[in-house]
């Protein structure tokens, strides 16, 4: 029922954006042409500083792009890597993700999280990754396993031992961030930033028409986690959609003749790419575009901020995730406490493909 609401809104505003023949609506009367408006800012990650991480993933290959440009990036200190369901199995995915760190040499302590969403039963979705989430290639074998602790108490008590300090980047379901807000919301409070890859951005859906996958996959996370209004910095869909950032059979010959980390890739890879090959489409890699806006912030070329509202409906539009601009004006306006979310609008596609492949092939 709630989302009907809301439906009814966007198709308001849509009608009022129509009449009045310009972009969201703005309270701002005069024409904006030459400043940004209010909801144009451009949040970008500190170069100097070194980034304490948290990361948080569904381990399928795009993921493990993802954790080999956090694990060569000189601006992260990754604390730990915690682990969930979504593109593979919990089991898979902590394999994956000790693999991964294997191959970048990098020992930090991976913790097994949630096995299903908070609510909904956990939906066997098509493995696009391969059985093993890595392309099937027979590359997963980790020396190390996970650590005994379980992800949202290592969540909890990093960001305790390290106040304003710690950020996460979340490129899977949110449920291990969902579960430690719901575990303990003032130590959450004390998360730096969450860096996430999610949500349809302002663009099209992937689970369905107007949802991501990892939203789709719990929207109940993510209304938890929206409602604790964090300071996030939202990858959409949208921006990984985008043609000059996709991977196509020039950029898989590259990796396969790339270094041990693109060839590992180029293999990670195969499932994912021969999927889109057979749907006519080249190969998003959301989760590395992800990271590389915190590792590589002049990636960031303008964010807006949001206040963003998750669809929990038993309906067509669940995982829908609602995005109210700043400084724009609806008709059914909710209660709004911060504008708290930075959502990516448009990235430098170059410098990120230029730097990806140069991760994957120097
Ligand atoms: O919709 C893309 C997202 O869903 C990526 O994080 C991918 O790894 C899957 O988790
Ligand atoms: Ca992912």
């Amino acid at each position: 029922m709630k989302c009907i609401k809301k439906t009814i809104a966007c198709v308001l505003a849509s009608i009022m954006i129509l009449l009045c023949g310009c972009g969201a609506v703005n309270t701002d009367t005069k024409p904006t042409e030459s400043k940004k408006s209010a909801s144009e800012t451009t949040v970008k990650a500190s170069k100097t500083q070194r980034h304490k991480v948290i990361i948080d993933t569904d381990a399928g290959s795009d993921d493990a792009a993802a954790l080999v440009l956090a694990a060569t990036s000189e601006q992260l200190d990754i604390l730990g890597v915690t682990v969930l369901y979504g593109n593979v199995p919990l089991e898979k995915a902590a394999k994956n993700a000790l693999m991964t760190l294997e191959l970048c040499d990098v020992e930090a302590p991976v913790y097994i999280g949630a096995k299903k969403p908070l609510k909904k039963e956990l939906e066997e979705m098509i493995s696009v990754h391969g059985k093993d989430g890595m392309g099937d290639q027979d590359l997963i074998h980790p020396k190390r396993s996970a650590e005994d602790g379980d992800a949202v108490d290592f969540i909890l008590d990093t960001i305790k031992s390290d106040p304003g300090e710690v950020e996460i980047i979340a490129v899977g379901p949110l449920t291990n961030i969902a579960l430690a807000v719901k575990k303990d919301p003032d130590t959450m409070k004390l998360c730096k930033r969450i860096w996430v890859m999610g949500t349809t951005g302002f663009g099209a859906g992937n689970a369905t028409p107007v949802s991501e996958f990892n939203v789709y996959s719990d929207a109940e996370a993510y209304d938890t986690v929206l409602r604790a209004e964090l300071p996030m910095t939202i990858l959409g869909l949208d921006m990984c959609s985008i043609k000059e950032v996709m991977i196509t059979k020039n950029e898989m010959t590259k990796l396969a003749q790339g270094n041990e980390k693109g060839v590992f890739m180029s293999k990670a890879f195969t499932k994912l790419f021969a999927f889109e090959q057979e749907n006519g489409m080249d190969m998003m890699i959301p989760d590395p575009i992800a990271v590389a806006c915190l590792i590589w912030p002049d990636i960031v070329l303008e964010t807006k901020s949001c206040y963003g509202e998750a669809c929990v409906g038993n309906d067509a539009a669940y995982g829908q995730i609602i995005m109210y601009q700043k400084g724009s004006v609806y008709e059914a306006m909710p209660k709004i406490g911060s504008y708290n979310l930075e959502v990516v609008t448009k990235i430098d596609t170059k410098l990120f493909m230029d730097s990806f492949m140069s991760v994957m092939t120097d």
